[in-house]
């Protein structure tokens, strides 16, 4: 082990091995970065990422090293920590390699409302122009409300209505159907007003939209889905260009006291190596799931079963009138999240326990698909809605989930029917 100096004088411990002396260049595709961005915050000789669990970090041997807090510069160089509620190297490692694939600095939090939360501490709106989307948002703009007494606006109310430093929160794909709306029309709706867009981005990870490249002025991922993959562990993190804003998060966040466990932070650093390939591969398997039940709703063979359970399916993939502005803001596919519109209410509430592969489980984003009546976690969704995160399965193995599962409900179905209307004797 040795010792060395940072620039402001706080000592960070480094074991033996020197760290590569500079990122790669900012040129690699982002399946490179998601390994690599990190190497010169690797202080050991390991390859896969070294947990660190402390919360506190030895000071300068040498007295004459020692600055005291209040000639410390802001931010820290990223391998000097003094305390995990301010930094910590494995989520400091998580948000390195965070920057390149959200093309901003970015900050993390210990879930995706603790992010948004922090956001609207920070940013202080008057007013919120939100749509449905994610319930729990609207959880933390009720406690907003509370503590500002700012008022929440439709997410298509007139323009007029928005003022400088209010915020346009566009979820897009929106939860639970996987919906897009265009980044591009809301910055400017926003912009034209002085407001802010802020995009949760959650169901559209990096490599399958970036927000920013359309206008908005802050993102937010639940990392909890698709960062994390795994139904492992809960995230939040903001990303932005504009001047001092993730500096300014990170100094509240120390205070908020939001921040990630070290724990959590490396498993976020183990499941970014794999981002790429596991988005792009659960998002082909959407679209091609989305399409067959789709095909079979028009009318396609051997679609009887769906046809007699199925109202409507609903993606991004069949925004047909939207196709131009889809195509370029979400160019390597749509979210890999769908809902269905069962005809009725026991249909929804039945069908994930006729399923063997899909679970029967609320959340996103991991390996395994999941299937939710959408009624067990939100208390104001239509309740025939059941909604679809399709996991890393072999596509052709979850059609043929869905498939049984139809046939298994309508059967039940006739013959529940038959027992309760018998036929008329003769
Ligand atoms: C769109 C969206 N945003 C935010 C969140 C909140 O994330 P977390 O559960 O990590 O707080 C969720 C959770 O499902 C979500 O679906």
């Amino acid at each position: 082990m040795s010792l060395s100096a940072s620039s402001d004088g706080i000592k960070a411990i480094s074991h033996t091995d020197p760290p590569p002396s500079s990122s790669p260049p900012s040129t690699h595709h982002p399946s490179t970065l998601a390994i690599h961005a990190d190497d010169q915050l690797n202080r050991s000789t390991d390859v896969s990422p070294a947990l660190h669990v402390s919360t506190t970090f030895r000071y300068a041997r040498d007295p004459n090293d020692l600055v005291p807090a209040k000639d410390q510069k802001t931010p820290h160089p990223p391998d000097a920590h003094i305390y995990s509620r301010e930094t910590a190297p494995t989520s400091t490692r998580l948000e390195t390699l965070l920057t390149p694939l959200l093309h901003a600095p970015c900050v993390t939090y210990s879930s995706g409302l603790a992010a948004l939360h922090a956001l609207y501490v920070f940013l202080r709106p008057a007013r919120v122009s939100i749509g449905q989307g994610y319930h729990g948002s609207h959880g933390v703009l009720a406690l907003q409300t509370k503590l500002t007494g700012c008022r929440v606006l439709a997410l298509d109310c007139a323009a007029d209505d928005l003022g400088p430093g209010d915020v346009v929160h566009l979820e897009t794909p929106v939860n639970p159907t996987g919906e897009a709306f265009c980044i591009k029309a809301f910055a400017e709706k926003a912009h034209a007003r002085g407001a802010y867009l802020l995009v949760d981005a959650t169901f559209g990870p990096p490599g399958l939209q970036d927000p920013l490249e359309w206008g908005a002025d802050v993102v937010m991922h639940a990392g909890t889905k698709y960062l994390g993959g795994h139904s492992d562990l809960l995230c939040g993190v903001l990303a932005s260009r504009r001047d001092g804003w993730v500096q300014g998060l990170r100094g509240e966040r120390t205070y908020l006291g939001s921040v990630m466990g070290s724990l959590e932070g490396w498993l976020g650093v183990r499941s970014l190596r794999t981002l790429e390939v596991r988005v792009q591969r659960q998002s082909g398997s959407c679209g091609r799931l989305v399409s067959w039940l789709h095909g079979m709703l028009e009318g396609a063979g051997g679609g009887e079963m769906v046809r007699e359970a199925v109202e409507r399916v609903r993606h991004a993939s069949l925004q047909a009138e939207d196709m131009e502005w889809l195509r370029q803001q979400m160019p390597n596919g749509y979210g890999p999240v769908f809902a269905i519109m069962m005809k009725n209410e026991g249909l929804a509430r039945r069908l994930p326990s006729k399923l063997e592969l899909f679970q029967h489980a609320t959340s996103l984003g991991g390996v395994e698909s999941l299937i939710e009546w959408r009624a067990m976690s939100d208390a104001k969704i239509d309740t025939r809605i059941l909604r679809i995160s399709v996991g890393l399965e072999h596509w052709e193995d979850l059609r043929d989930d869905l498939s049984r599962g139809f046939r298994a409900l309508i059967e039940e179905e006739n013959t529940a029917n038959a027992t309760s209307n018998p036929p008329a004797p003769p």
